[in-house]
């Protein structure tokens, strides 16, 4: 209730088309949350696996919002202290956004992003990010780097130093050597053994050939006795391959979690200071094993990252493609800025792209996303279209507002995420978060 009320009280969104305040009634809002659900046809799609806690639309959203703020994705944590700091003694919104998020990037043991970042098929590791600095409205970008490990960097430099606002393949690197930013090997050796292990024992589910967005498409069938001992089978070759490659014992389950179900980690960060001034940047070596050129929804600005200085900042983790096709960020900050609260923001986005699978559990049971929401009022929120990949791990996020913390993200439909490609009866073991690297 306390949330509601707050949503309410606190309606207010600064037009600036409009040249100053633009406040809501709550009748007005209810009319343009019915009116923008049926025009984006959202709700005839919502099926009944909808989580209770989306419909009340509590949880994960702040009460008593404060300023300074640091919102990101979990994988932020351990930055988020040295970065809050930065942003009180003064630091601006973007450079601390770049404190936290340069923290995976420089990490070699954060396979999702920058340096150690799971290589695309054809074992370069390749990297995108982008950036919008509330204050001075500009936004940089860059996708599909090779050999820089600071793409939020580059991305960053992109915006100050150029007429652009996006630069990709070889001529964002070009450019990034000639911002004196480094060239290095990006491969550790860790995830070139993890690569080789996809490479050398990958089957035909790969993504080549249409996706799961064609028409065509049909789900597998998952629950045949054989093809789970198989898949048993196969889980154990893979491990001795691990083995034999001489990853290590301790990550070797970790190895065939990654072959079996590419991950996408990625990490995100909106920062809010005392003066109001916003700022957001996202990161990640996208896609484990893409085609190369790949690119997802963290370059692009209005997908992975975007903030309205006149509103909020929003951000994405997950599935990359389906992001870009309801402009997830963009699509939030839109939906504050006509009244909604961040928690219903970020829960209409995801609505978004249940409708564009019909509400089709088949396929949506093989995709994830989470946002992070920060309004600029200090009202957040963290929001995820499944509540995690198993029982016991819920999908979490960072806040630091004063006190770090993590907390759970509200998510829209009830239930956990399956991996993608699919498999029959996936063993505990292999579901378990603390099988990721970190
Ligand atoms: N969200 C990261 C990616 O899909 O590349």
């Amino acid at each position: 209730m306390i949330c509601f009320r707050f949503a309410f009280k606190f309606m207010v969104a600064w037009g600036s088309d409009l040249g100053g305040p633009v406040t809501f009634s709550r009748r007005d809002f209810v009319k343009t949350s019915v009116l923008g659900a049926v025009a984006a046809g959202a709700h005839a799609a919502i099926p009944e696996a909808l989580a209770e806690s989306s419909q009340q639309g509590h949880a994960s959203q702040s009460d008593s919002p404060k300023r300074p703020i640091i919102l990101c994705a979990q994988n932020g944590y351990a930055y988020a202290e040295a970065a809050y700091a930065f942003l009180k003694s003064g630091g601006d919104t973007l450079d601390a956004g770049v404190r936290v998020v340069m923290g995976p990037e420089n990490d070699p043991n954060d396979d999702s992003v920058g340096l150690g970042g799971l290589p695309n098929e054809e074992g370069v590791v390749e990297l995108d990010a982008c950036c919008m600095h509330g204050p001075t409205r500009r936004a940089g970008s860059v996708g599909g780097v090779r050999n820089i490990k600071n793409v939020s960097m580059v991305a960053k430099a992109v915006m100050e130093h150029t007429g652009h606002v996006m630069l990709v393949g070889e001529g964002a690197e070009r450019f990034a050597v000639a911002m004196g930013f480094p060239r290095e090997n990006l491969l550790t050796e860790r995830s070139r053994k993890i690569w080789l292990l996809w490479k050398e024992t990958h089957s035909d589910r790969d993504w080549w050939g249409p996706g799961m967005a064609d028409p065509h498409w049909r789900p597998p069938v998952l629950d045949s006795k054989p093809q789970a001992d198989l898949w048993q089978d196969r889980i154990r070759q893979l491990q001795q391959r691990a083995a034999d490659l001489g990853i290590e014992p301790e990550f070797q389950l970790a190895a065939v979690r990654r072959v079996l179900f590419p991950p996408t980690g990625t990490i995100h960060c909106s920062v809010l200071n005392e003066k109001g001034e916003m700022s957001g940047i996202t990161t990640t070596s996208g896609l484990a094993f893409k085609l190369p050129g790949r690119c997802g929804d963290s370059p692009i600005i209005g997908a992975g990252c975007y903030t309205d200085q006149d509103i909020g900042s929003a951000g994405a983790t997950g599935a990359g493609e389906e992001n870009i096709k309801v402009a997830g960020a963009h699509t939030i900050v839109e939906n504050m800025r006509h009244g909604m609260s961040p928690q219903e923001a970020g829960l209409d986005a995801l609505k978004r792209i249940v409708r564009n699978y019909n509400g089709d559990m088949s396929k949506l049971h093989f995709m994830d996303m989470t946002y992070y929401i920060l309004r600029k009022d200090g009202a957040y929120a963290g929001v995820c279209l499944w509540e995690g990949s198993s029982a016991g791990n819920p999908h979490k996020f960072t806040v630091h507002d004063g006190t770090l913390r993590s907390e759970n993200a509200t998510p829209l439909l009830k239930g956990y995420s399956l991996e993608w490609p699919p498999m029959p009866n996936v063993p505990e073991d292999l579901k378990k978060d603390s099988y990721y690297l970190k």
